[in-house]
């Protein structure tokens, strides 16, 4: 478990449990389909069903993906981060995430989940190089990543349809010898 400190208290980072998300599958499924939340990607194109949970779960049983549920400080599910598009070959993977409860955004979660996943990702499963694309007018999510030491890589022209226009995906990646300099520079 990790823990990440925000001004409105400790917030929790908890290996995905199915049995938490069996009991707030209403409230995943409205997050899903919330404009708000589904704004900057492609959740809620497509209506969620069980079979793309069942699907979710399998990936996770069969180590493609690697999920985190974050949970506020009363204990309340809130959003997940996620390791998955694994290379083991390659060793790389892509982080995603997303917060449903809006009234969270901006206490500095996105960072903290993404300082924890990239340590785990680094420091446990020996990664070298974690990536993530984004939405161009997703300045949260890009903030996030910078704040981490993210490095805007290239952009994928148009690469998305977002709010009736294409979109540009900005890529960003880490790599393990930033993650260790980063470190090394903080000490
Ligand atoms: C994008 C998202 C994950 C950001 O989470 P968050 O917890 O609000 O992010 P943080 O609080 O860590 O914010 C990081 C920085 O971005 C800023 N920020 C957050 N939301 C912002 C926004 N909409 N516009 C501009 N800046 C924003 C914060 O103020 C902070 O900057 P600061 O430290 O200089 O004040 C969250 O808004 C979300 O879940 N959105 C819906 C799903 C989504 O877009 N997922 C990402 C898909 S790639």
């Amino acid at each position: 478990m990790y823990k990440i400190e925000t001004e409105t208290g400790v917030y929790k980072l908890k290996p995905f449990s199915y049995n938490v998300f069996e009991k707030n599958m209403t409230k995943y499924f409205e997050w899903m389909n919330c404009p708000k939340v589904t704004k900057f990607n492609a959740h809620g194109l497509f209506a969620k069903t069980a079979e793309d949970i069942a699907a979710w779960i399998k990936a996770m049983d069969k180590k493609e993906v690697l999920c985190w549920m974050l949970f506020n400080p009363l204990g309340e599910w809130i959003g997940v981060v996620s390791l998955q598009s694994f290379n083991w070959i390659y060793r790389t993977a892509e982080i995603a995430m997303w917060i449903g409860d809006s009234t969270e955004w901006g206490k500095g979660l996105a960072t903290g989940m993404i300082y924890n996943a990239c340590q785990h990702a680094f420091e446990r499963m020996n990664l070298n190089r974690i990536w993530s694309g984004t939405a161009e007018t997703n300045r949260g999510m890009q903030k996030a990543l910078e704040k981490n030491g993210f490095r805007k890589e290239g952009v994928f022209r148009q690469g998305m349809f977002l709010s009736g226009r294409y979109a540009d995906i900005f890529c960003y990646s880490l790599l393990v010898r930033d993650w260790n300099e980063r470190k090394a520079a903080a000490k």
